[in-house]
């Protein structure tokens, strides 16, 4: 549809009228996987054949040697520091740029979540920020790949291995994403994944995670169910080795990811060559960042984010997203809104009943969290716009996208 110049928002012609195309995630093959689980008569992972058959593709996938499912990304990521056996006080350092599902397991350990800035582009940890939070209570890394983009694994491997610090990646939204041809998750000494709803690979509600690593393989296998092992020819042995949590995924979720995974090459791939595309597409709109892309890395888009400068607008992200919206074009704004530590869990030390714990353990005042912490990662969460586009989007679509983004900017600009 052609559009002329005026904004839709001002009662001008939008670029789009016709509705984006929304996910299909499910078909008939989805069906025949549950009739399997439902002909097996179990949906109990130890006793029937899905979720250890979505563990082995998933392990061939990534060439590793351990998979363990679990119910969430934030159970699995619970998983990968449970196998890292930390002390109570100890820090992890981690992004403000996530959702809590990264934070709340290091709480859960008994261990401190240290923040670290992003940058400003990229909304990914900084190397020389994670560097700078580093003491001798620090024994692990959570990096997440923001968005989709692999983080610089070499640097952040650098920094890990001379301090002798532990790294998980959380590659929620990173799945099949490659730094420097390896693929996240397969980098540091964990690798967690997300399988909501929203990921690439989903199921509904569902986590992995991956090692390389034999004693931290069995660890996650038996931390993931109440320190249980399934683990020699699925012979139960009760050994409640430890305390841990209950995290086993169903075999209906593991049917389901059996059938997601025949899938997931071509959602990334059409993920990949659409979000670079729409990069192109804005590079030379005034006041309007795409995701800076860091040399070596591939960006999966989970979601596109764009990052609208007042300044160069005149105007607030709030307006710009509307503007844009007018046009026919789903910008969201936002995501989390504030960096983590800004929620009263964190800024308020709420875990464990009125105690300050764990973020007093060991220590005479608690490690404390105040705005001003991160400063890109609070600058970059007030300009941020988020594009949700999907694999069943064509180029058409995102050009629809730059078209309209383009057209308020160059309005907008003119006018500052
Ligand atoms: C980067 C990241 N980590 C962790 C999580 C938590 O995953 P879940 O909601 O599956 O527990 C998410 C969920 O969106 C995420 O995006």
């Amino acid at each position: 549809m052609a559009a002329d110049a005026k904004l839709a928002v001002e009662g001008g012609t939008p670029v789009r009228t016709a509705p984006f195309p929304a996910r299909e995630p499910f078909g008939p093959e989805d069906l025949e996987q549950l009739r399997q689980v439902l002909d097996q008569q179990t949906a109990f992972f130890p006793s029937g054949a899905k979720v250890y058959e979505f563990e082995r593709r998933f392990r061939e996938l990534y060439g590793i040697g351990y998979a363990t499912a679990s119910t969430s990304g934030t159970a699995a990521i619970h998983v990968a520091l449970g196998a890292l056996d930390l002390e109570p006080g100890d820090e992890v350092i981690t992004t403000p740029l996530s959702d809590m599902g990264t934070v709340a397991p290091i709480v859960q350990c008994n261990c401190v979540p240290i923040f670290a800035d992003v940058g400003l582009g990229t909304q990914i940890l900084e190397p020389e920020s994670i560097r700078e939070r580093i003491t001798e209570r620090t024994r692990a890394i959570i990096i997440v790949h923001c968005w989709g983009q692999a983080a610089d694994m070499d640097a952040i491997m650098a920094i890990a291995r001379e301090h002798d610090l532990f790294v998980i990646e959380d590659c929620s939204q990173s799945h099949l994403t490659r730094w420097r041809g390896r693929l996240t998750g397969t980098i540091g000494d964990l690798g967690a994944f997300s399988l909501q709803d929203s990921k690439h690979l989903q199921c509904g509600d569902g986590g992995v995670t991956i090692t390389d690593d034999d004693d931290l393989g069995a660890r996650a296998a038996v931390y993931v169910d109440k320190g249980c092992d399934w683990t020699e020819d699925r012979q139960y042995r009760l050994r409640y080795a430890f305390i841990a949590p209950c995290y086993r995924m169903t075999e209906l979720q593991g049917a389901i990811l059996c059938s997601q995974l025949e899938r997931l090459e071509w959602i990334v791939g059409t993920r990949m060559r659409l979000g670079d595309r729409l990069v192109e597409l804005l590079a030379d709109i005034p006041g309007v960042h795409p995701p800076e892309r860091i040399e070596g890395a591939e960006h999966a888009y989970w979601h596109f984010p764009i990052r609208a400068d007042a300044e160069v607008l005149g105007i607030s992200r709030d307006e710009f997203g509307e503007a844009v919206r007018a046009e026919g074009i789903p910008l969201g704004g936002g995501w989390i809104g504030k960096p983590l530590y800004m929620f009263d869990a964190l800024l308020h030390r709420i875990a464990y009943g009125s105690s300050d714990y764990p973020w007093d353990a060991g220590r005479d005042e608690p490690v404390s969290y105040y705005e001003g912490l991160c400063p890109q990662a609070e600058r970059s969460l007030r300009e941020l716009c988020v594009l949700t586009l999907n694999e069943r989007w064509t180029e058409r679509d995102v050009e629809d996208c730059a078209e309209a983004i383009g057209k308020v900017a160059r309005a907008c600009a003119a006018r500052a």
